[in-house]
């Protein structure tokens, strides 16, 4: 893999700095191009610099782009080990097909991310809870404005030192159930990673945000009936100890910590079930008494417990606003997994040597 290397470092964050999440950037990124003639070509890493861009480049007009999350953590030996990313990578070229992008080479992006985290090994944070998150993306880069896919693309992954998704890291999260926006219609793009879902989701996170709540919790485009994800987490509810998520109906990411989780629970024989799963029935086991636990699932959020939910101007306490215990148990198997702490016996980590 080509290298071009910069003159000077960037001054990275201290051991004692709140990372919070997105904020910092290493020296370096992984590029590759797109054209017709060419296909997927010039796969190098380089210093990661503003760039320029034509203002008619498409991805600002029509958004063009998806993108993956990935995280990076040091383990005890010292190596590094990114968490299942044959998953992203494979889910990054699904939401291509959707967004009318070119499928790119798994094992040359793959490749350029394990160069790329050797170079910038220094950057990984070591504090407990933290990590290198690793957003790759591909946007459309022909200079046009026809309504058309490009036939220009730029894929790079850029690195970030990270510490919690939520600034109030663990405490449980307050969601506000969302009845009248709508993050997406089966048919829409809601399975796939791309920029455009995110924009569209904006409006109603800022008015949650306003009345004090952490996030949205999405209901179906159609009937406002079913529980969909929240946006950065697909959605998990413990009710009679059986544990629910909302099942891949088309509109909703099918997230890799999700399915990392419903195998751990799987294996440890607690009853799950993938299903639609209605707003009342979750309010009526609240009500009752049998809706024990809520969690969200997600690359940057891990395991986030939910204290609180609020549905048609009333508020539901889940589990006294405490973390609850399944909760707790795969937010302790997946954090064991990942930063090295427990046997990796479903072979998730990718260890970088
Ligand atoms: C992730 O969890 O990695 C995401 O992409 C969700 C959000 C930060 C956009």
């Amino acid at each position: 893999m080509k290298i071009i290397k910069r003159e000077t470092l960037k001054q990275k964050p201290s051991p004692d700095t709140e990372l919070g999440f997105g904020r910092y950037f290493t020296d370096y990124m992984f590029t590759m191009k797109y054209n017709v003639e060419e296909g997927w070509h010039d796969a190098k890493i380089e210093p990661n610099e503003p760039q320029r861009f034509d203002l008619g480049t498409s991805i600002f007009h029509y958004a063009q782009g998806i993108f993956e999350g990935m995280k990076a953590f040091i383990q005890p030996d010292g190596s590094i080990a990114v968490f299942r990313p044959e998953e992203n990578w494979a889910r990054m070229n699904r939401s291509a097909v959707r967004m009318c992008i070119p499928q790119f080479p798994e094992d040359v992006v793959e490749e350029g991310l394990e160069e790329l985290l050797k170079l910038e090994k220094d950057w990984i944070p070591t504090k407990p809870g933290t990590a290198l998150y690793i957003r790759p993306t591909i946007v459309a880069t022909r200079v046009m404005l026809g309504v058309h896919a490009s036939t220009e693309y730029l894929f790079f992954i850029i690195l970030s030192p990270v510490g919690s998704y939520y600034a109030h890291g663990l405490e449980p999260t307050k969601l506000l159930v969302e009845d009248f926006y709508v993050r997406s219609a089966i048919g829409g793009t809601g399975e796939a990673k791309c920029l455009g879902n995110y924009a569209a989701s904006m409006k109603a996170g800022e008015e949650a945000e306003e009345k004090g709540f952490d996030q949205v919790l999405w209901l179906d485009a159609k009937e406002k009936k079913y529980v969909e994800e929240v946006g950065s987490m697909n959605m998990f509810f413990v009710i009679k100890g059986e544990v629910v998520t909302p099942a891949l109906v088309g509109s909703i990411l099918p997230g890799i910590t999700r399915k990392s989780c419903l195998q751990i629970l799987r294996d440890k024989g607690y009853p799950v079930s993938e299903r639609r799963i209605s707003i009342d029935e979750v309010i009526e086991a609240s009500e009752n008494g049998t809706l024990d636990e809520a969690f969200g699932t997600g690359t940057a959020a891990v395991i986030s417990p939910v204290g609180l939910i609020r549905y048609k101007d009333k508020d539901y306490v889940i589990n006294g606003g405490k973390m609850g215990e399944i909760t707790k148990m795969l937010y302790d198997t997946i954090t064991g997994i990942q930063y090295g702490k427990l046997e990796d016996t479903y072979h998730w980590r990718k260890i970088i040597k």
